[in-house]
């Protein structure tokens, strides 16, 4: 059904939107608390709603449509590979999926990449990985994984049952087995809890959801140190990290040291369903023929878009620009911060995945900012997140910094 049929179906005093969502909240599982607006188009750091207002997004899908909304080449990557291929299974070969692979590969640490849809998926495979590799050691109690409190890697059981927070699996029980939870950037803790069982430490290299928390300038290196000293994997998940937005194409370039496995998803293909598992050769043997597979993993259409993705964040330097421009934002909340120090607790994070903390709810101000225009969301409840589009401009963050600064004297 169309907006105008909804519309001509409906009470005519009522406006679209006003009919929009009230069919959405009859008709849609009643996951997502959303608010009331109904948005119909965007255009790089701009969204609109039906009723014609414009907001600047400073969320980007969370962490996705990090080259902006309807960028031109990736609408015409999209709609050139839909008139030629859309789909045809991991039974056969195609060209975007293998050059979107082979690019990653050059890119980073890896030797091999699997596609799949989503971040969780992507997760999953990661921790299916992981227990293959020692299984096929001839070591199949060695599946425990060691995660961090706070974390969070998704809402399938397997990664819901990784995530480091209660809320996330409540009403879920039981979660599966083989999952203990330390405190992050407490190293001592994480050698206390591993063991002969123990496989992997799996963690965000910045926490995301957990309110935009970074690692001790020595904490991934030391990871990495107990993780080879012990002969487990080291699981990066740089589902919201990666692809640029914390200033380096992987977050974990910041320290130095690289995964056995990473994750990514979210901003891989600007805003089309993807999920990548990458990792070396020597774990990725574990995964042969037969050991996973998902239908829609890599299709041609969604592979295209990545690959652009990937082109474009590379050849416009976005990383760098990401860092440019995620300096020049934190210092103007660092100066909010002392200007509003009795409101304002902490500015946390790295580029442009940014976090504000407040010593009130956070969650209130969402909608006083939404209706001024801007859109940005809550973590845990007292912390703002800003995650834009990485192009995003100087001009852009003066007037979400000039915003706030309002609300925050009223
Ligand atoms: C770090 C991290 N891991 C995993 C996920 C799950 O990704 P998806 O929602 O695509 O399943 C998310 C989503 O927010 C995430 O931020």
């Amino acid at each position: 059904m169309n907006a105008t049929r909804i519309k001509r179906s409906r009470d005519r005093r009522q406006t679209m939107s006003d009919v929009i969502m009230q069919t959405a909240d009859e008709v849609i599982a009643a996951t997502y608390k959303r608010f009331p607006i109904v948005l119909e188009k965007g255009q790089g750091c701009s969204v609109w709603d039906t009723e014609g207002k414009q907001y600047t997004d400073f969320i980007a899908g969370i962490a996705v449509c990090s080259l902006g909304h309807a960028h031109p080449r990736i609408a015409d990557a999209v709609s050139n590979q839909a008139k030629r291929l859309v789909h045809v299974s991991n039974l056969y070969y195609t060209i975007p999926q293998t050059e979107l692979a082979r690019m990653l590969v050059e890119k980073s640490f890896a030797d091999r990449v699997f596609f799949c849809n989503s971040g969780a998926e992507a997760n999953e495979a990661a921790i299916k990985l992981a227990r293959k590799y020692f299984n096929d050691q001839g070591r199949p109690e060695r599946f425990h994984i060691v995660t961090m409190e706070q974390s969070f890697h998704g809402r399938t059981m397997a990664t819901l049952s990784a995530t480091g927070q209660d809320k996330i699996k409540k009403g879920f029980d039981p979660v599966l087995i083989g999952f203990s939870f330390v405190p992050f950037n407490d190293i001592h803790a994480l050698q206390a809890a591993l063991d002969d069982r123990t496989c992997a430490v799996m963690l965000e290299p910045i926490q995301g959801e957990g309110g935009i928390r970074c690692p001790d300038p020595d904490y991934l290196k030391r990871v990495r140190q107990l993780c080879d000293e012990n002969g487990i994997l080291m699981i990066l998940d740089e589902i919201q990290t990666g692809m640029g937005r914390t200033g380096k194409l992987f977050a974990h370039e910041h320290s130095g040291v690289a995964p056995d496995i990473m994750t990514l998803a979210k901003a891989l293909a600007n805003g089309l369903p993807i999920g990548a598992m990458l990792s070396t050769e020597k774990v990725s043997s574990a995964f042969g023929f037969g050991a996973h597979a998902t239908t829609f993993g890599g299709t041609p259409l969604v592979t295209a878009a990545a690959l652009e993705t990937v082109k474009i964040i590379l050849s416009d330097r976005i990383p760098a620009r990401a860092m440019a421009l995620g300096t020049y934002f934190r210092n103007a909340l660092e100066g909010l911060k002392q200007k509003h120090h009795s409101r304002i607790t902490q500015v946390r994070g790295k580029g442009l995945l940014l976090g504000l903390q407040l010593n009130e709810s956070a969650d209130d101000l969402v909608p006083i900012l939404m209706e001024k225009g801007f859109l940005v969301n809550c973590v845990q409840g007292h912390t703002l997140r800003f995650a834009p589009p990485l192009i995003i401009e100087k001009t852009d963050i003066d007037a979400l910094v000039k915003c706030l600064d309002e609300i925050l004297t009223s």
